[in-house]
C-alpha cells in the first residue's frame, strides 16, 4: 500500500462489469462509481470495463450511458467536469460469455496488469455464473489479486446454493468471493453495528432481561412490476427473507465482535443463524404468514392486483408478503420473539427495526396509556435514516402524570450530506477486498437451512397466500400473528 495514499483512496484497479447494459448496471453500479470518482475515492489508474452481449464500441457504450445512467444520478449531484472524467476510465466489451473467444480479448486488455485489483463483477443472470467462472478461468485470468462479486439470489434452496457455491470454490477461493447482500451497504445497517458497539449505553440492556420483543419490517410500496416472470418463481421468502431481513436480525443481535476484522464480524453473525430457532411442520405454519396482494389504491391511482400482472399465472400462489415469528435460543435472547415482515405493494416503502423494553417493574405513576407501549427504540432505515426513543416524562402542568415523548435523531439533519448508495460503499470495499459487508459461504447456507423447512411445511401442509389490498399493511392474519402474544406492529 503506498504510504502517501489516503486510505480511503483504492490501488489502481481493473473493474470488469459483466451485464454491463443491465438494469443494475444503468440503475445502481455506475452511478455508484460515479459517485465514488467524484469524491476523489477511485484511483487515477482505475479502469472499468463493461462487458455485455450488445454490440457496441466505446465510443457507442459512452453515447448510450449518458442516456441511461445520468438520468439515475440526482441532477443537483451531477458535475458534468467530473461525468467528463468518469467516462475516461470506461471502456466497453461485446462478449458471448458462453465461447471462449471474447475472454482472450479481454485478456489482452488486462494483460501487464496481474498485480492491480481486479474484479469480476457479475451482474448476470445466476445461470451465467458457472459459464463465465469457468471462462475467466480457462482464459488464464485470475490472479492472486482477483476478486468476483455476485447478485443474489444465490441459489433457489440450501442445495442448489451449494451447487453455485461449489462452482465458485472450484476456480477462486473465499477469501476472492464477494456475495453481495446490498442491504448490508446501505448506511443504516452499518450505523446499527456503530449504535450498538460504539456506545456503551445500549450493551447491557441488549438481551432478554431488558427487551420484550423485536419487529423488523421491510415494506415496500411498489408491486413486482415487470419483474413478474422472476418473482412468481421466487416469492418474497426467497427474495427478501432469506437475505435482507435475516440480515438486519443478525446485525441487531449477534454477540459483541471482538474486533471489526471481516471474519470477526462474520463469526458472530453466523452464530446467530445457527442459532435460530427451526420452524418445520405445523410450527412453521403457525409461526408464519403469507400474503399476495389485491388490487388496491394508492393517493396517485389505483394498482392492479398480483394475479392481473400479465407477467404471472392466474392461478399463481406465490406469496408478495411474508411474517414470521422467529426466536434464537441463545442465552441473550431465549424466549424473545422477533416480527418480521415484508411485502410488495403495502401502505408506504419503510424499513423500520423496533425493539420493545419490557415496562416498568412497579410503577408509582399514572400514565395516559397505562405503560401500554414501554420504552422503544425505533431505527427507521428507509426512507430517512433515524432513531427515535421512546421514553416517559411528566407532562408540564399535570400532577404525576406521565406521557410519552420520543427523542429524535434524524440523520439529514445531523450530516446534512448526500446519503450514500448502498453499492457505493459495496463497490469500494470489493475494490478494497475487505469482505466484511459480504456473506460468506456458512452463513448463505446457515440461512438457507433455516428457510427451507418453512417453505416446505407450506407445501405440506397447503399454505395458500392471504388477500390483502395493495397499499395496506399485509394481510389481517399477520395481525393476528402478533396479537395472540398481546402485542401489535408498530405504527407511527
Ligand atoms: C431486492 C429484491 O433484493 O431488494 C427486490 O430482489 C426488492 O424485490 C429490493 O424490491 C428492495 O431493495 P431496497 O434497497 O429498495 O429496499
Amino acid at each position: 500500500m503506498n504510504k502517501d495514499k489516503p486510505a480511503d483512496i483504492t490501488n489502481p484497479f481493473d473493474f470488469v462489469l459483466f451485464g454491463g447494459t443491465g438494469d443494475l448496471s444503468l440503475r445502481k453500479l455506475l452511478p455508484a462509481l460515479y459517485f465514488r470518482h467524484c469524491e476523489a475515492q477511485l484511483h487515477g489508474d482505475g479502469r472499468i470495463i463493461c462487458v455485455a452481449r450488445r454490440d457496441m464500441n466505446t465510443e457507442q457504450f459512452i453515447e448510450f450511458i449518458q442516456q441511461e445512467v445520468i438520468q439515475h444520478i440526482p441532477s443537483e449531484h451531477f458535475k458534468q467536469a467530473s461525468w467528463d472524467g468518469f467516462i475516461e476510465r470506461i471502456q466497453y466489451l461485446q462478449l458471448d460469455v458462453t465461447t471462449l473467444d471474447g475472454y482472450n480479448v479481454l485478456g489482452e486488455m488486462l494483460s501487464g496488469r496481474e498485480q492491480v485489483a481486479r474484479v469480476f463483477y457479475l451482474s448476470v443472470a445466476p445461470s451465467l455464473f458457472e459459464p463465465i467462472c469457468a471462462k475467466v478461468s480457462e482464459a488464464g485470468l485470475i490472479s492472486k489479486s482477483t476478486r468476483v462479486a455476485l447478485e443474489k439470489p444465490l441459489g433457489r434452496d440450501r442445495a442448489s446454493a451449494n451447487e453455485i457455491n461449489d462452482q465458485l470454490a472450484r476456480v477462486f477461493d473465499e477469501s476472492q468471493i464477494f456475495r453481495i447482500d446490498h442491504y448490508l451497504g446501505k448506511e443504516t445497517v452499518q450505523n446499527l453495528m456503530a449504535l450498538r458497539f460504539g456506545n456503551a449505553l445500549f450493551e447491557p440492556l441488549w438481551r432478554r432481561e431488558h427487551i420484550s420483543d423485536v419487529q423488523i419490517t421491510i415494506a415496500e410500496s411498489l408491486g413486482v412490476g415487470t419483474r413478474g416472470g422472476f418473482y412468481d418463481q421466487t416469492g418474497a421468502l426467497r427474495d427478501m427473507v432469506q437475505n435482507h431481513l435475516l440480515q438486519l436480525l443478525v446485525i441487531l443481535s449477534m454477540e459483541p465482535p471482538a474486533s471489526s476484522d471481516s471474519d470477526a464480524i462474520r463469526d458472530e453473525k453466523i452464530k446467530v443463524l445457527r442459532a435460530l430457532k427451526p420452524l418445520v411442520g405445523l410450527d412453521a405454519v403457525e409461526s408464519t404468514v403469507r400474503g399476495q396482494y389485491k388490487a388496491g389504491a394508492y393517493a396517485d391511482g389505483p394498482v392492479p392486483g398480483y394475479l392481473e400482472n400479465e407477467t404471472v399465472p392466474d392461478d399463481s400462489n406465490t406469496e408478495t408478503f411474508v411474517a414470521i415469528r422467529a426466536e434464537i435460543e441463545s442465552w441473550r435472547w431465549a424466549g424473545v420473539p422477533f416480527y418480521l415482515r415484508t411485502g410488495k405493494h403495502m401502505e408506504s416503502k419503510l424499513t423500520e427495526i423496533i425493539i420493545n423494553f419490557q415496562k416498568v417493574p412497579h410503577s408509582i405513576y399514572e400514565t395516559a396509556d397505562g405503560f401500554s407501549t414501554p420504552n422503544q427504540l425505533v431505527i427507521r432505515l428507509q426512507p430517512q435514516e433515524s432513531i427515535r426513543m421512546r421514553v416517559y416524562v411528566k407532562a408540564w402542568g399535570d400532577d404525576n402524570q406521565l406521557q410519552p415523548v420520543h427523542l429524535n435523531l434524524d440523520f439529514n439533519d445531523v450530516f446534512k450530506k448526500r446519503q450514500m448508495i448502498a453499492y457505493e460503499r459495496l463497490c469500494m470495499d470489493i475494490i478494497k477486498g475487505n469482505q466484511t459487508l459480504f456473506m460468506r459461504r456458512d452463513e448463505v447456507d446457515a440461512a438457507w437451512a433455516w428457510i427451507d423447512p418453512i417453505r416446505e411445511a407450506w407445501k405440506t401442509h397447503n399454505v395458500v397466500p392471504k388477500g390483502y389490498t395493495a397499499g395496506t399493511m399485509g394481510p389481517a392474519a399477520a395481525n393476528a400473528l402478533i396479537s395472540r402474544e398481546g402485542l401489535k406492529w408498530y405504527e407511527d
